[in-house]
């Protein structure tokens, strides 16, 4: 049977937080922040999890791989482009997993062809087909999308559609990779590839949606409304400059209006707000208030007149019930009668790792704030778990970056830190100004962790623009990343280092083995 063929009618939920939502500027997740991303999607009963893109890094084929072995539910499967080295690192990474997949794609409007690929449609069409092929006799999950699907000729999309199915893709995605499509317009792609696509009944129809229009959500419903019978999406719809379709606000579209969709996802909906707390504190977003489903105003009634209307009968102003997205009523979650243990499930609720936590120390904390405070809340007990370690946060502080660099001689930086407020400096050469502040920096710290990855990106553009520096660092068998963002690209890549530095403060403190010896 037809691996992604079930024969119920559900929306499946294509969940791509851990790639397309990683794309996303300063939403860079190490292994360990991405495993505890993809149990959670677990928790969610999500259908697919894209862990990643196995050939863009080492990092991300080794966080590909530990999804594939920590996952047992969902499908989960690696992007790759249609190149050898791709689709072989692509099913290598997934191998492990009880339910693999890989997700093969390429563009098909003229104007990547020309300007991006510089490929004719013929070679497109023979690149698709070959690698569909290839990961065919290695894998039965295959899916196929046509990038910048809503922008292609409808005739040349549907050739190639026709095509990838013949040689054993059972998913079809059609991306709207920039944003670009209207709702009506979107849905009508759909219709039209259902009706001229050869053997379109065999395969599951997936839509991919950006919200550079603000419109992932309602395009994603309209090709649902078409046929389309998986959702492509992000938690809190991080992802590529605007982002991607929202998890919970399409999840919470279905079931809110099935009356009228008569089609649902099978999402553990109440696992919904855990997912979106524990996404916005491993990438250090917060979620705006006014964010439909998981804000915090949400579900917060401020008039009078609606105050009063729900509290005679709830449906008056609410069309959702926050108890069904995981949101304890009025979010009041525990008072000075709470135990140890109700604390401890709250924490776990709110998405963070107890194991973690000087829990005891946590608890005593939150015992006193309850003396001082009638009601506590969600944020009130996650400042405080940030109190606990916030001096650890800070361990490691950039106060002074000198560097110089000429023809002729090695390039020189001279750093001034303060490590637990008591001010350092260093001097180091090394192959760039980048690698001779790094030198310096861990000079300082007194560690020689493995900088794993390092990328820079251009958040706003021209040559005074914000560049963002995220890094992965590994040291005594641990991997964090660093952020940093800077106009001056040498000082944005020290704050990551620095950064990252500080979060292997923070896990060390917290490893089981530095509790025990008091370190
Ligand atoms: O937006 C897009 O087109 C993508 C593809 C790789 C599916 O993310
Ligand atoms: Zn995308």
């Amino acid at each position: 049977m037809n691996p992604a063929h079930q024969t119920e009618d559900y929306v499946r939920i294509f969940d791509t937080t851990l790639r397309d939502g990683e794309q996303s500027p300063g939403a860079t997740m190490n292994v360990e922040e991405k495993l505890a991303i993809a149990r959670q999607l677990e928790r969610l009963n999500v259908d697919v999890i894209e862990a990643g893109f196995a050939a863009s890094s080492p990092g991300d084929f080794d966080s590909i791989q530990r999804t594939a072995q920590t996952i047992s539910g969902p499908v989960v499967l690696s992007l790759a482009r249609t190149r050898e080295l791709d689709i072989d690192q692509a099913l290598s990474a997934v191998e492990k997993a009880p339910r693999p997949g890989i997700h093969i794609f390429i563009a098909t409007s003229d104007i990547h062809l020309k300007h991006k690929l510089n490929m004719t449609r013929e070679d497109v069409l023979d690149a698709a087909t070959w690698a569909v092929m290839r990961a065919k006799q290695h894998l039965d999950y295959i899916e196929f999308s046509a990038e910048d699907a809503s922008r292609s000729d409808w005739g040349f999309l549907a050739t190639i559609c026709s095509e990838a199915i013949r040689a054993g893709a059972n998913i079809i995605n059609l991306p709207d990779t920039t944003g670009y499509a209207i709702p009506e317009e979107y849905g009508r792609m759909f219709a039209y590839m259902r009706q001229h696509v050869q053997n379109a009944d065999k395969v599951i129809w997936s839509a991919h949606c950006h919200n550079d229009l603000g419109m992932a959500v309602a395009n994603s419903l309209a090709a649902i409304q078409n046929g389309a019978r998986q959702i492509e999406c992000t938690i809190n719809g991080i992802g590529e400059r605007a982002g991607n379709t929202s998890l919970e606000e399409v999840v919470m579209a279905l079931r809110t209006r099935k009356d009228l969709l008569g089609i649902e996802s099978r999402v553990n909906t109440r696992q919904i707000y855990s997912a979106s707390r524990l996404l916005s504190q491993v990438i250090g977003q917060p979620v705006p208030p006014n964010k439909p489903i998981v804000g915090d105003n949400a579900f917060a009634h401020e008039a009078g007149i609606h105050q009063d209307g729900v509290l005679k009968y709830k449906q008056t102003y609410e069309i959702m019930q926050p108890e069904d997205i995981g949101i304890p009523s009025n979010k009041l979650v525990l008072g000075k009668h709470s135990g140890r243990h109700a604390f401890i499930s709250r924490l776990n609720e709110l998405g963070l790792d107890t194991t973690a936590i000087d829990v005891n120390k946590a608890f005593g904390e939150f015992k006193a704030l309850c003396d001082k405070k009638k009601v506590v809340y969600d944020d009130d007990i996650l400042a405080l778990v940030q109190e606990e370690t916030r001096h650890l946060a800070d361990w490691f502080e950039l106060a002074d970056l000198r560097v110089t660099s000429a023809v002729g001689i090695a390039p020189q930086a001279e750093v001034t830190m303060r490590v637990n407020k008591e001010s350092r400096t260093a001097k180091s050469t090394g192959d760039g100004i980048v690698d001779a502040s790094y030198k310096a920096i861990l000079k300082i710290a007194g560690i020689a962790p493995v900088l794993e990855r390092y990328s820079v990106k251009s958040i706003t553009g021209g040559t005074d623009a914000l560049g963002e520096v995220s890094c992965l660092v590994r040291h005594d068998g641990m991997t964090v990343s660093g952020q940093g963002a800077h106009s001056d690209i040498v000082m944005a890549s020290a704050l990551a280092l620095v950064n990252a530095l500080n979060r292997l403060k923070l896990r060390t403190h917290h490893a089981p083995e530095a509790a025990a010896t008091g370190s």
